[in-house]
């Protein structure tokens, strides 16, 4: 953004063009050694920055054109000390000092003063985090030593749920999907991985030039970028989005219980939509179909935050009545911060319970929900958990806990919000819920690996494997060259042992 017109340090309007204004210094007008500046054009503009770096280097500063290790001191205008880093952090270039992160002011007094003034708190850049925790330690006071690449594991970058590039992670998500109903595995991979990579960065991209440095972007995935920043959208993607399979497909597995195997047969056999699959008299339905077409519109309209709360009142009460000491947590989507979400995912544990107590809970539970006509499915599958087994080495393994997919029917007056559906009489809605049971030991595994997303949890993976000679599932961590369980009481506790930053539940939308 330009600066008001009115400021002195504003560059005039028809000032004749300087040759020379854009170059370095020659070291004989740099007065002061110690001191290398750069500054920032982001927000600040082209035109105010250069203004600003003839105007320092006349007075004997030395301001570099490019970033560099060199650099001691770097300026923005309207950027905090996190925008500074954040941008920092996806150039190519490794800063190994420690630069200052100085606000414009500090340079303008310079210029002012003809020489280097203090540099005090109001000039210095404040590093925030995004998050409020207050058990979080405060933000760091200086740049960390080498600032990092962007890693190809979504387990090591920050994803909230804030996404820059909604337009681009929107067409490879979609790109995927169709993948995924072709049974392309591995474009399907690499699409994820270029949407989850995309929902990763601080800032827009704009530019081919913004796409340099980014793992996970190949040559494919970058022409379908740059048809994009210059048609607004992509040819493939609109061609999937009006491809029949791909529609057909989108359907049928929008239903409950309706997966790959199901949509290619209604697929061939000709089916299009759901009203001729629903009326047809041959096709055979699984319980678990029946209810999810019995119980559609309600599971379609997805889930709000306040309806998840509801239920997990309702889940807490019922398990709290058979196992007065046991933790129940909300996990999936809602546990990163999601607003939305298709299903509502808990987590039970009971540190004092004995092994047939904790076998018999979800029956109980689903025992006095009937009796209480508060559900409409419920699928229970019993546990194979053994405790000496090696994780799993794939990265999409189901677990062994005992879990119970269910269709809760959600009394709507326990719904605290105005924006509930009560029109039409409606007193109840239809709501998908999991619940998993893990051993106390467990816990810790157990909820990283339901907290998500999918994505990150397959990095989570990936990376064990590829980076740690380590084999991670929802149940263990298991050290390959040591041969060891590794033990943990919390996520932190994983992290620390795959020698990872910790990333916080709402960081892990990948
Ligand atoms: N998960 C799992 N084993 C399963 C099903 C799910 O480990 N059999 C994990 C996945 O890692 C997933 C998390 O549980 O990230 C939650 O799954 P799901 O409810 O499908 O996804 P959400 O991320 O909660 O998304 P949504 O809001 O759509 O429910
Ligand atoms: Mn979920
Ligand atoms: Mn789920």
């Amino acid at each position: 953004m330009d600066p008001p017109q009115t400021s002195p340090l504003s560059p005039r309007k028809k000032r004749p063009r300087q040759t020379g204004a854009l170059m370095a210094s020659s070291p004989q007008d740099i007065k002061f050694q110690d001191l290398v500046v750069f500054i920032l054009e982001k927000k600040m503009g082209t035109t105010r920055r250069a203004f600003l770096m003839e105007l320092a280097r006349r007075k004997g500063f030395r301001v570099e054109n490019e970033l560099s290790d060199s650099v001691t001191h770097i300026v923005a205008e309207n950027n905090s000390g996190s925008d500074v880093l954040e941008w920092l952090q996806v150039q190519k270039i490794q800063v190994s000092s420690q630069p200052e992160l100085l606000d414009v002011s500090w340079l303008i007094e310079c210029i002012g003063a003809g020489k280097p003034v203090e540099m005090t708190g109001k000039h210095q850049l404040v590093v925030r985090r995004d998050y409020s925790d207050s058990t979080n330690p405060g933000p760091p006071k200086t740049l960390p030593t080498a600032v990092q690449k962007i890693s190809q594991y979504a387990c090591q970058r920050r994803t909230t749920l804030n996404n820059c590039n909604q337009i681009f992670t929107d067409a490879f998500d979609i790109l995927a999907e169709n993948c995924e109903f072709r049974e392309n595995e591995d474009s399907c991979v690499t699409f994820m991985r270029a949407a989850s990579v995309l929902k990763s960065l601080p800032f827009t991209i704009i530019s081919m030039k913004d796409t340099e440095g980014i793992p996970c972007l190949g040559s494919k995935v970058k022409c379908i970028i740059e048809e994009i920043i210059e048609d607004g959208e992509s040819s493939e993607v609109k061609a999937v989005l009006n491809d029949e399979r791909y529609q057909s497909f989108k359907l049928f597995t929008s239903v409950f219980g309706v997966g790959l195997k199901t949509s290619e047969k209604w697929f061939r056999m000709g089916f299009r939509t759901l009203s001729k699959v629903r009326s047809d008299e041959s096709l055979k339905f699984t319980r678990m179909q029946r209810a999810g077409f019995l119980y559609y519109e309600d599971l379609v309209s997805c889930v709000t935050r306040a309806e998840a709360e509801a239920v997990s009142v309702l889940v807490k009460e019922a398990v709290q009545a058979f196992l007065p000491d046991a933790f129940v947590t909300m996990t999936g989507g809602f546990r990163r911060g999601k607003k939305m979400g298709h299903d509502v995912d808990f987590l039970i544990t009971s540190p004092g319970s004995t092994e047939d107590e904790e076998q018999q809970l979800l029956q109980k539970v689903m025992n006095l929900w009937e009796k209480k006509g508060l559900l409409l499915y419920y699928d229970l599958v019993e546990s194979t958990f053994e405790k000496l087994r090696l994780p799993s080495r794939k990265v999409d393994a189901l677990d062994h806990f005992q879990k119970c997919f269910l269709i809760f029917k959600l009394p709507l007056q326990r719904v605290d919000s105005d924006q509930s559906s009560w029109q039409e009489g409606k007193t109840w809605k239809a709501i998908r819920v999991d619940l998993v049971m893990c051993p106390y030991e467990r816990r810790a595994f157990a909820l990283l690996g339901w907290t998500g997303s999918r994505q990150f949890e397959r990095d989570l993976r990936r990376y064990a494997t590829h980076e740690r000679k380590m084999i991670l599932d929802n149940h263990a961590l298991y050290d390959k060259t040591k041969r060891i369980f590794l033990k943990a009481e919390s996520e932190e506790e994983i992290f620390a042992h795959l020698g990872l930053d910790y990333i916080e539940p709402w960081e892990r939308n990948a």
